[in-house]
Protein backbone atom coordinates (compact mmCIF):
# COMPACT_ATOMS: atom_id res chain seq x y z
CA UNK A 1 0.00 0.00 0.00
CA UNK A 2 1.20 3.29 -1.04
CA UNK A 3 1.21 6.36 0.81
CA UNK A 4 1.93 10.34 0.71
CA UNK A 5 3.01 12.29 3.83
CA UNK A 6 3.40 15.87 4.15
CA UNK A 7 5.82 17.56 6.37
CA UNK A 8 5.00 21.78 6.77
CA UNK A 9 8.21 23.93 7.88
CA UNK A 10 9.18 27.41 7.23
CA UNK A 11 11.75 29.83 7.02
CA UNK A 12 12.47 33.88 6.74
CA UNK A 13 14.47 35.35 3.99
CA UNK A 14 14.49 38.39 1.56
CA UNK A 15 14.74 38.50 -2.18
CA UNK A 16 14.49 40.68 -4.98
CA UNK A 17 12.96 39.97 -8.18
CA UNK A 18 15.35 41.66 -10.76
CA UNK A 19 17.06 40.62 -14.21
CA UNK A 20 20.47 41.91 -14.22
CA UNK A 21 20.90 42.61 -17.97
CA UNK A 22 17.59 44.64 -17.60
CA UNK A 23 16.98 48.62 -16.38
CA UNK A 24 15.27 49.39 -13.31
CA UNK A 25 12.23 50.78 -15.30
CA UNK A 26 12.01 47.59 -17.30
CA UNK A 27 12.22 45.33 -13.78
CA UNK A 28 9.68 47.09 -12.55
CA UNK A 29 7.80 46.62 -15.49
CA UNK A 30 8.13 43.10 -14.83
CA UNK A 31 8.26 42.28 -11.03
CA UNK A 32 6.65 45.57 -9.73
CA UNK A 33 7.17 46.20 -6.19
CA UNK A 34 9.36 43.12 -5.94
CA UNK A 35 12.00 44.55 -8.00
CA UNK A 36 12.23 47.75 -5.43
CA UNK A 37 15.98 47.97 -4.89
CA UNK A 38 16.63 46.62 -1.40
CA UNK A 39 14.54 43.76 -1.91
CA UNK A 40 11.78 42.53 1.15
CA UNK A 41 10.76 39.87 3.07
CA UNK A 42 8.86 36.81 3.48
CA UNK A 43 7.63 34.14 5.85
CA UNK A 44 8.07 31.33 3.61
CA UNK A 45 5.98 28.29 4.69
CA UNK A 46 7.09 24.65 2.68
CA UNK A 47 5.51 21.57 2.40
CA UNK A 48 7.12 18.37 1.34
CA UNK A 49 5.32 15.89 -0.06
CA UNK A 50 6.92 12.14 0.01
CA UNK A 51 5.44 8.88 -1.45
CA UNK A 52 6.57 5.62 -0.57
CA UNK A 53 5.03 2.07 0.73
CA UNK A 54 3.91 1.72 3.72
CA UNK A 55 5.41 -0.61 6.50
CA UNK A 56 3.30 -3.23 7.61
CA UNK A 57 5.35 -3.22 11.60
CA UNK A 58 5.10 0.45 11.97
CA UNK A 59 2.99 1.37 9.86
CA UNK A 60 4.72 4.62 8.37
CA UNK A 61 6.34 5.22 4.59
CA UNK A 62 9.57 6.97 6.09
CA UNK A 63 11.70 7.66 9.29
CA UNK A 64 9.86 10.91 10.25
CA UNK A 65 12.20 12.87 11.82
CA UNK A 66 14.94 11.52 9.42
CA UNK A 67 12.78 13.49 7.14
CA UNK A 68 12.61 16.82 8.91
CA UNK A 69 15.88 16.24 9.45
CA UNK A 70 16.91 16.26 5.79
CA UNK A 71 14.61 19.36 5.07
CA UNK A 72 16.29 21.29 7.90
CA UNK A 73 19.46 20.44 6.63
CA UNK A 74 19.36 21.07 3.09
CA UNK A 75 16.53 23.96 3.04
CA UNK A 76 15.92 25.36 6.37
CA UNK A 77 19.42 26.12 7.66
CA UNK A 78 20.79 27.27 4.40
CA UNK A 79 18.00 28.96 3.67
CA UNK A 80 16.78 30.74 7.19
CA UNK A 81 17.55 34.59 7.57
CA UNK A 82 19.56 35.29 4.38
CA UNK A 83 19.06 37.67 1.58
CA UNK A 84 18.92 34.81 -0.95
CA UNK A 85 19.84 36.73 -3.73
CA UNK A 86 23.32 37.59 -1.97
CA UNK A 87 23.62 34.34 0.51
CA UNK A 88 22.57 31.72 -1.45
CA UNK A 89 25.43 31.73 -5.02
CA UNK A 90 22.46 29.94 -7.05
CA UNK A 91 20.18 33.39 -6.42
CA UNK A 92 23.24 35.46 -7.65
CA UNK A 93 22.32 34.12 -11.04
CA UNK A 94 18.58 32.60 -10.99
CA UNK A 95 15.76 35.07 -10.10
CA UNK A 96 14.30 33.92 -6.58
CA UNK A 97 10.56 33.93 -7.72
CA UNK A 98 8.46 31.25 -5.64
CA UNK A 99 9.12 28.94 -8.66
CA UNK A 100 12.51 29.30 -8.80
CA UNK A 101 12.55 28.52 -5.13
CA UNK A 102 10.67 25.97 -5.25
CA UNK A 103 12.41 23.97 -7.94
CA UNK A 104 15.59 24.54 -6.43
CA UNK A 105 14.21 22.97 -2.95
CA UNK A 106 13.31 19.63 -5.27
CA UNK A 107 16.61 19.74 -6.45
CA UNK A 108 18.11 20.10 -3.32
CA UNK A 109 15.53 17.35 -1.34
CA UNK A 110 15.51 14.73 -4.29
CA UNK A 111 18.31 12.42 -3.64
CA UNK A 112 18.38 12.70 0.34
CA UNK A 113 14.27 12.15 -0.03
CA UNK A 114 15.39 8.88 -1.86
CA UNK A 115 17.84 7.64 0.28
CA UNK A 116 15.53 7.55 2.96
CA UNK A 117 13.52 4.76 0.87
CA UNK A 118 10.73 7.06 -0.52
CA UNK A 119 10.27 9.69 -3.62
CA UNK A 120 9.75 13.26 -3.50
CA UNK A 121 6.27 13.69 -4.60
CA UNK A 122 5.32 17.48 -4.25
CA UNK A 123 7.02 20.37 -3.31
CA UNK A 124 4.52 23.56 -2.28
CA UNK A 125 6.35 26.68 -1.28
CA UNK A 126 3.73 29.54 0.25
CA UNK A 127 5.25 32.86 0.03
CA UNK A 128 2.65 35.04 1.07
CA UNK A 129 -1.32 35.18 1.78
CA UNK A 130 -1.49 35.57 -1.96
CA UNK A 131 0.82 33.25 -3.22
CA UNK A 132 2.06 30.03 -3.48
CA UNK A 133 3.81 27.60 -6.07
CA UNK A 134 3.49 23.70 -6.18
CA UNK A 135 5.86 21.44 -8.26
CA UNK A 136 5.10 18.00 -8.66
CA UNK A 137 8.36 15.93 -8.64
CA UNK A 138 7.37 12.31 -10.19
CA UNK A 139 6.23 14.52 -13.56
CA UNK A 140 9.28 13.26 -16.31
CA UNK A 141 9.23 17.32 -17.14
CA UNK A 142 10.61 18.39 -13.77
CA UNK A 143 13.05 15.92 -14.21
CA UNK A 144 14.31 17.35 -17.37
CA UNK A 145 13.89 21.14 -16.95
CA UNK A 146 15.84 21.61 -13.60
CA UNK A 147 17.91 24.86 -14.57
CA UNK A 148 21.71 23.23 -15.91
CA UNK A 149 23.92 25.53 -13.33
CA UNK A 150 27.87 24.95 -12.13
CA UNK A 151 27.58 22.28 -9.25
CA UNK A 152 29.37 24.92 -7.23
CA UNK A 153 25.85 26.93 -7.20
CA UNK A 154 24.15 23.79 -6.28
CA UNK A 155 26.10 22.64 -2.83
NI1 LIG B 1 8.63 38.81 -2.70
Amino acid sequence: MEATLTVSSHFSAAHRLALPELSQAENDQIYGKCARIHGHGHNYHLEVSVSGEMDSRTGMIVDLVALQQAIADRVLEPFDHTFLNKDIPYFAEVVPTAENIALYIVERLREPIQSLGVELEKVKLIESPNNACEIYCRQPAVRMNLPVLPQAAMA
